[in-house]
């Protein structure tokens, strides 16, 4: 019998002494440098600890700075202090509609609705049933709700769960997360009254304060000494410059881990970092494409076709193509977004008569931006 490929892998350097606490769904046990957003979300459910009704909250900014495991967070302490409410996350990205979201929340409440064949207002109503008898306060998060509530559906679902507490006096609070600023702009003048959430802005994380998460997330993920020590700098400063993003830095963390255990490494070096830094970069960079709404995706598909132009003739090709009249002033604010998310590079030329002019290039995969649903 020939070796088995498994104990054929010599490696008598372990890095990792647990490297499940670097994966994405991981929560960890405290979250650095967000104690105010930690108190904040506490303060706005603190009422339903008692029975009473939370406040609705939208929580907002870039990816990689913390709302979901900021969130997670504050779920489990509630559920942990309080019978009282009952709490669930729907991730929106993957549960797309109206009717998903309905089923899902359908389930994770308990309601019994066979999986085929039930329309969405069966689910409502059962769902209602479900929040009706038991009496606990629902806590729902709608996570990553960037696309679900630019369409008509998503602003019907909004309505559905708002206005339980004047069907049947059940005291849900909603959780809204996005990236974008201006998600609840366009909502319907009714669903928006009733929501009138409390606003918390998370801001991209500073080099300083990513070197601090770091060196905490990575304690409990790998032995002690094992990483020289400009790993953390290193790995922090590379998630700063992808826009303050925690997660690149964890993800990058882990990669170079492997690639350190892979080559029989005793220790995790900047060169290990070095060699994931791409890889990492382009599927993160690449998963932002999903936030962006149909103004970004459309200016950025402009950005695909017309690579290397300046902003001011973009603009005109822009117009031209699309027909849609997007004033100038809001396109260069859509090609400054697209900056800071480092899905397009402005490379500034000499000063001209005009003022300055850049030049605008595409950083991601040109096919996969032109896949994209845009305007
Ligand atoms: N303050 C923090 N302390 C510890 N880990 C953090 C912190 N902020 C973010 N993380 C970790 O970084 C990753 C990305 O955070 P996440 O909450 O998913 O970001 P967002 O939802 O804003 O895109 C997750 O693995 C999360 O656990
Ligand atoms: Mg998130």
């Amino acid at each position: 019998m020939p070796e088995n490929v498994f104990a054929r892998i010599k490696q008598e350097n372990q890095l990792f002494k647990d490297e499940t606490v670097l994966y994405p769904d991981f929560l960890p046990e405290r979250l650095w440098e967000r104690d105010q957003e930690v108190q904040e979300i506490a303060f706005a459910l603190k009422p339903a600890s008692t029975g009473g009704k939370p406040r609705n909250v939208f929580v907002y900014g870039p990816p990689g700075t913390g709302k979901t495991a900021t969130i997670r967070f504050v779920l489990k302490q509630l559920q942990e202090y309080s019978g009282k409410a009952k709490t669930v996350l729907v991730n929106c990205f993957e549960t797309n509609s109206r009717h998903s979201v309905l089923s899902f929340l359908a389930n994770a409440f308990g309601a019994i609705v066979p999986k085929r064949g039930v329309g969405s207002e069966e689910t409502y109503s059962e769902l209602l049933s479900v929040w009706k008898r038991s009496k606990i306060v629902p806590i729902i998060v709608l996570d990553e709700a960037d696309q679900l509530l630019s369409s008509e559906e998503g602003s019907k679902l909004l309505y559905d769960l708002l206005r339980v507490s004047e069907l049947q006096g059940t005291r849900t609070g909603v959780i809204i997360v996005s990236n974008d600023s201006e998600l609840l702009v366009n909502l319907d003048e009714r669903v928006k009254s009733s929501l009138s959430p409390q606003s918390l802005f998370f801001e991209k994380y500073s080099p300083v304060q990513l070197k601090i998460i770091l060196e905490e997330r990575t304690k409990k993920a790998f032995f002690s000494n094992v990483l020289e020590k400009e790993v953390i700098p290193l790995a922090a400063g590379h998630a700063a410059r992808m826009g303050g993003d925690c997660r690149v830095g964890i993800e990058c963390l882990l990669a170079a881990g492997r690639e350190a255990e892979k080559q029989n490494s005793s220790q995790l070096t900047p060169k290990h970092l070095q060699l994931v830094f791409d890889s990492v970069d382009k599927v993160s960079l690449e998963k932002r494409l999903n936030y962006l709404n149909a103004a970004e995706t459309g200016v950025l598909q402009a950005i695909a076709r017309h690579n290397g132009l300046t902003t001011g003739d973009l603009f005109v090709f822009f117009q031209d193509e699309t027909e849609k009249s997007l004033g100038e002033r809001m396109f260069r604010a859509i090609i400054s977004k697209l900056e800071q998310m480092r899905l397009i590079e402005a490379k500034s030329l000499a000063e001209g008569i005009k003022g300055k002019t850049r030049r605008l290039t595409l950083l991601v995969n040109k096919e996969k931006v032109l896949k994209l649903k845009g305007v």
